[in-house]
Protein backbone atom coordinates (compact mmCIF):
# COMPACT_ATOMS: atom_id res chain seq x y z
CA UNK A 1 0.00 0.00 0.00
CA UNK A 2 1.13 3.53 -1.14
CA UNK A 3 1.44 6.05 2.06
CA UNK A 4 -1.20 8.76 1.76
CA UNK A 5 0.51 12.09 2.52
CA UNK A 6 -0.52 15.69 3.10
CA UNK A 7 2.98 17.99 2.98
CA UNK A 8 3.03 21.64 3.60
CA UNK A 9 5.48 24.01 2.32
CA UNK A 10 5.81 27.25 3.74
CA UNK A 11 7.88 28.67 1.66
CA UNK A 12 9.47 31.96 3.08
CA UNK A 13 6.17 33.02 5.28
CA UNK A 14 5.40 33.26 8.95
CA UNK A 15 7.12 34.15 11.49
CA UNK A 16 8.10 31.75 14.38
CA UNK A 17 5.27 32.66 16.90
CA UNK A 18 3.06 31.72 13.71
CA UNK A 19 5.04 29.11 12.76
CA UNK A 20 4.47 27.47 16.41
CA UNK A 21 0.97 28.16 16.99
CA UNK A 22 0.30 26.55 13.17
CA UNK A 23 2.31 23.33 13.79
CA UNK A 24 0.72 23.20 17.94
CA UNK A 25 -2.87 23.28 15.87
CA UNK A 26 -1.89 20.91 13.33
CA UNK A 27 -0.14 18.27 15.97
CA UNK A 28 -2.57 18.52 18.51
CA UNK A 29 -5.97 17.05 16.65
CA UNK A 30 -5.73 13.46 15.99
CA UNK A 31 -4.43 12.69 12.82
CA UNK A 32 -6.24 9.85 10.93
CA UNK A 33 -3.40 6.35 11.27
CA UNK A 34 -2.99 5.98 7.61
CA UNK A 35 -2.19 9.35 6.81
CA UNK A 36 1.37 10.80 6.93
CA UNK A 37 1.57 14.74 7.25
CA UNK A 38 4.86 16.46 6.26
CA UNK A 39 5.48 20.14 6.74
CA UNK A 40 8.19 21.86 4.91
CA UNK A 41 9.27 24.54 7.19
CA UNK A 42 11.92 27.40 6.88
CA UNK A 43 15.15 26.96 8.31
CA UNK A 44 14.99 29.07 11.45
CA UNK A 45 11.86 26.57 12.49
CA UNK A 46 13.39 23.35 11.87
CA UNK A 47 14.39 22.85 14.89
CA UNK A 48 11.23 24.18 17.09
CA UNK A 49 8.53 22.36 14.97
CA UNK A 50 10.54 18.95 15.61
CA UNK A 51 10.85 19.62 19.09
CA UNK A 52 6.90 20.45 19.05
CA UNK A 53 6.15 17.49 16.65
CA UNK A 54 8.23 14.74 17.94
CA UNK A 55 6.05 12.99 19.88
CA UNK A 56 3.57 12.39 16.81
CA UNK A 57 4.76 9.91 14.70
CA UNK A 58 2.20 10.88 12.16
CA UNK A 59 4.21 14.49 11.70
CA UNK A 60 7.34 15.01 9.88
CA UNK A 61 10.13 17.47 9.50
CA UNK A 62 11.03 18.76 6.35
CA UNK A 63 13.47 21.14 5.00
CA UNK A 64 12.83 22.99 1.69
CA UNK A 65 15.97 22.54 0.58
CA UNK A 66 19.79 21.70 0.92
CA UNK A 67 23.39 21.75 -0.22
CA UNK A 68 24.89 19.11 -2.14
CA UNK A 69 28.28 19.39 -0.32
CA UNK A 70 28.52 18.07 3.32
CA UNK A 71 29.91 20.80 4.69
CA UNK A 72 32.55 24.19 3.75
CA UNK A 73 32.36 27.56 2.55
CA UNK A 74 29.32 27.47 1.09
CA UNK A 75 27.73 31.07 3.16
CA UNK A 76 24.36 30.91 3.80
CA UNK A 77 23.94 27.43 2.70
CA UNK A 78 22.49 24.58 5.07
CA UNK A 79 24.05 20.62 4.51
CA UNK A 80 21.87 17.67 4.83
CA UNK A 81 24.55 17.16 8.09
CA UNK A 82 23.13 20.13 9.93
CA UNK A 83 19.51 18.73 9.26
CA UNK A 84 20.67 15.27 10.50
CA UNK A 85 22.16 16.79 13.60
CA UNK A 86 19.05 18.21 14.80
CA UNK A 87 16.78 14.98 13.45
CA UNK A 88 15.03 16.35 10.04
CA UNK A 89 14.90 13.19 7.56
CA UNK A 90 12.81 14.96 4.67
CA UNK A 91 13.74 17.63 2.06
CA UNK A 92 11.81 19.11 -0.68
CA UNK A 93 14.16 18.73 -3.91
CA UNK A 94 13.42 20.84 -7.19
CA UNK A 95 10.77 22.98 -6.32
CA UNK A 96 10.18 25.49 -8.96
CA UNK A 97 11.09 28.10 -8.04
CA UNK A 98 14.28 27.04 -6.91
CA UNK A 99 14.75 25.98 -10.35
CA UNK A 100 13.66 29.29 -11.54
CA UNK A 101 14.58 31.63 -8.89
CA UNK A 102 17.96 29.93 -8.27
CA UNK A 103 19.28 28.24 -11.35
CA UNK A 104 19.15 24.90 -10.01
CA UNK A 105 19.55 22.44 -13.24
CA UNK A 106 18.15 18.79 -13.26
CA UNK A 107 22.09 17.78 -13.10
CA UNK A 108 22.61 19.87 -9.75
CA UNK A 109 19.13 17.92 -8.39
CA UNK A 110 20.65 15.00 -9.28
CA UNK A 111 23.70 15.65 -6.91
CA UNK A 112 21.39 16.97 -4.31
CA UNK A 113 19.16 13.45 -4.23
CA UNK A 114 21.98 11.32 -4.49
CA UNK A 115 23.81 12.87 -1.45
CA UNK A 116 20.80 13.03 0.62
CA UNK A 117 19.38 9.26 0.08
CA UNK A 118 22.67 8.41 0.62
CA UNK A 119 22.98 10.04 4.21
CA UNK A 120 19.17 8.62 4.84
CA UNK A 121 17.04 11.34 3.91
CA UNK A 122 13.54 11.08 2.50
CA UNK A 123 13.22 12.97 -0.53
CA UNK A 124 10.41 15.19 -2.05
CA UNK A 125 11.69 15.52 -5.59
CA UNK A 126 9.32 18.11 -7.47
CA UNK A 127 8.94 18.34 -11.31
CA UNK A 128 6.35 20.17 -13.40
CA UNK A 129 5.58 21.80 -16.45
CA UNK A 130 5.05 25.61 -16.98
CA UNK A 131 2.07 26.67 -19.22
CA UNK A 132 3.62 27.69 -22.10
CA UNK A 133 5.03 23.43 -22.39
CA UNK A 134 1.76 22.45 -21.18
CA UNK A 135 -0.31 24.23 -24.30
CA UNK A 136 2.45 22.79 -26.76
CA UNK A 137 1.31 19.88 -25.29
CA UNK A 138 4.58 18.55 -24.29
CA UNK A 139 4.61 18.09 -20.84
CA UNK A 140 4.74 14.81 -20.46
CA UNK A 141 8.22 14.51 -22.62
CA UNK A 142 9.32 17.84 -20.20
CA UNK A 143 8.30 15.79 -16.68
CA UNK A 144 10.09 13.10 -18.15
CA UNK A 145 13.29 14.84 -18.89
CA UNK A 146 13.01 16.31 -15.49
CA UNK A 147 12.98 12.79 -13.92
CA UNK A 148 15.31 10.79 -16.14
CA UNK A 149 17.95 13.42 -15.31
CA UNK A 150 17.82 13.72 -11.83
CA UNK A 151 16.37 10.23 -10.27
CA UNK A 152 16.76 7.63 -12.61
CA UNK A 153 20.20 7.06 -11.95
CA UNK A 154 18.81 5.55 -8.40
CA UNK A 155 18.65 1.74 -7.90
CA UNK A 156 15.15 1.10 -6.53
CA UNK A 157 16.23 0.37 -2.90
CA UNK A 158 17.54 4.53 -3.07
CA UNK A 159 14.13 5.04 -4.88
CA UNK A 160 12.12 3.86 -2.40
CA UNK A 161 12.94 6.54 -0.78
CA UNK A 162 11.55 9.57 -3.33
CA UNK A 163 8.26 10.78 -2.85
CA UNK A 164 7.39 12.65 -6.16
CA UNK A 165 5.75 15.83 -6.15
CA UNK A 166 3.93 16.77 -9.38
CA UNK A 167 3.27 20.55 -9.49
CA UNK A 168 2.45 21.98 -12.56
CA UNK A 169 4.04 25.67 -12.67
CA UNK A 170 0.94 27.10 -13.71
CA UNK A 171 -0.90 25.70 -10.73
CA UNK A 172 1.04 27.33 -8.37
CA UNK A 173 -0.05 30.22 -6.45
CA UNK A 174 -2.46 30.97 -9.29
CA UNK A 175 -5.77 29.93 -8.21
CA UNK A 176 -5.70 27.55 -10.93
CA UNK A 177 -5.72 23.82 -10.15
CA UNK A 178 -5.20 20.76 -12.67
CA UNK A 179 -8.53 19.44 -13.04
CA UNK A 180 -8.05 16.02 -11.07
CA UNK A 181 -8.61 14.26 -14.32
CA UNK A 182 -5.55 16.09 -15.57
CA UNK A 183 -3.47 15.23 -12.19
CA UNK A 184 -4.56 11.96 -12.72
CA UNK A 185 -3.54 11.58 -16.39
CA UNK A 186 -0.07 13.03 -15.24
CA UNK A 187 0.25 10.93 -11.96
CA UNK A 188 -0.63 7.46 -14.08
CA UNK A 189 2.05 8.57 -16.80
CA UNK A 190 4.61 9.10 -14.20
CA UNK A 191 4.03 5.49 -12.59
CA UNK A 192 4.41 4.02 -15.83
CA UNK A 193 7.70 5.79 -16.26
CA UNK A 194 9.11 4.42 -12.88
CA UNK A 195 7.10 0.78 -14.12
CA UNK A 196 8.86 0.81 -17.32
CA UNK A 197 12.42 2.00 -15.88
CA UNK A 198 11.93 0.26 -12.76
CA UNK A 199 9.58 -2.51 -11.84
CA UNK A 200 5.60 -2.60 -11.73
CA UNK A 201 6.11 -3.01 -7.82
CA UNK A 202 8.73 0.08 -7.05
CA UNK A 203 5.88 2.04 -9.36
CA UNK A 204 3.16 0.72 -7.08
CA UNK A 205 4.80 1.54 -3.95
CA UNK A 206 5.68 5.37 -5.05
CA UNK A 207 3.69 7.97 -3.77
CA UNK A 208 2.77 10.29 -6.24
CA UNK A 209 1.26 14.23 -4.73
CA UNK A 210 -0.18 16.72 -7.01
CA UNK A 211 0.46 20.35 -6.13
CA UNK A 212 -0.26 23.73 -7.21
CA UNK A 213 -3.54 25.18 -5.94
CA UNK A 214 -4.90 22.64 -3.26
CA UNK A 215 -7.40 23.90 -1.27
CA UNK A 216 -9.90 22.20 1.13
CA UNK A 217 -12.64 22.76 -1.32
CA UNK A 218 -10.46 20.35 -4.28
CA UNK A 219 -8.44 18.46 -1.95
CA UNK A 220 -11.02 15.33 -1.55
CA UNK A 221 -11.57 15.14 -5.64
CA UNK A 222 -7.93 15.12 -6.35
CA UNK A 223 -6.72 12.64 -3.81
CA UNK A 224 -9.88 10.23 -4.73
CA UNK A 225 -7.91 9.76 -8.01
CA UNK A 226 -6.38 6.95 -8.94
CA UNK A 227 -2.84 8.04 -8.76
CA UNK A 228 -2.85 10.71 -6.41
CA UNK A 229 -1.62 9.51 -3.24
CA UNK A 230 -2.13 13.19 -1.55
CA UNK A 231 -0.75 16.78 -2.06
CA UNK A 232 2.16 19.00 -1.53
CA UNK A 233 0.42 22.34 -0.73
CA UNK A 234 2.06 25.91 -0.42
CA UNK A 235 -0.76 28.90 0.50
CA UNK A 236 -3.41 26.55 2.30
CA UNK A 237 -0.86 24.79 4.53
CA UNK A 238 -0.36 28.26 6.05
CA UNK A 239 -3.86 28.49 7.71
CA UNK A 240 -4.10 25.44 10.54
CA UNK A 241 -8.17 25.05 9.38
CA UNK A 242 -7.65 24.68 6.20
CA UNK A 243 -4.71 22.14 5.98
CA UNK A 244 -6.29 20.15 8.46
CA UNK A 245 -9.26 19.73 6.58
CA UNK A 246 -6.69 18.42 3.65
CA UNK A 247 -5.06 16.27 5.99
CA UNK A 248 -8.70 14.95 6.72
CA UNK A 249 -9.05 14.98 2.77
CA UNK A 250 -8.45 11.19 1.84
P1 LIG B 1 0.21 26.70 -3.76
O1 LIG B 1 -0.54 25.60 -3.04
O2 LIG B 1 0.26 27.98 -3.01
O3 LIG B 1 -0.27 26.83 -5.17
O4 LIG B 1 1.74 26.21 -3.87
C1 LIG B 1 2.02 24.95 -4.31
C2 LIG B 1 3.46 24.66 -4.09
O5 LIG B 1 4.31 25.27 -4.70
C3 LIG B 1 3.81 23.67 -3.07
O6 LIG B 1 5.16 23.36 -3.13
Amino acid sequence: MRRKIAAGNWKMNLTETEARELTSAISDKKIPNDVTVILGCPAPYLSLTQALTKSNKNIHISAQNAHQESKGAYTGEISHNMLSSIGVDHVIIGHSERREYFNESNNLLKKKVEVLIENGFQVIFCCGEPLKVRKSKKHKAYVEKQLKESLFHLSSTQLKNVIIAYEPIWAIGTGVTASPAQAQDMHKYIRSLIRKNYTQKTASELSILYGGSVKPANAKELFGKQDVDGGLVGGASLNAESFNKIIRSF
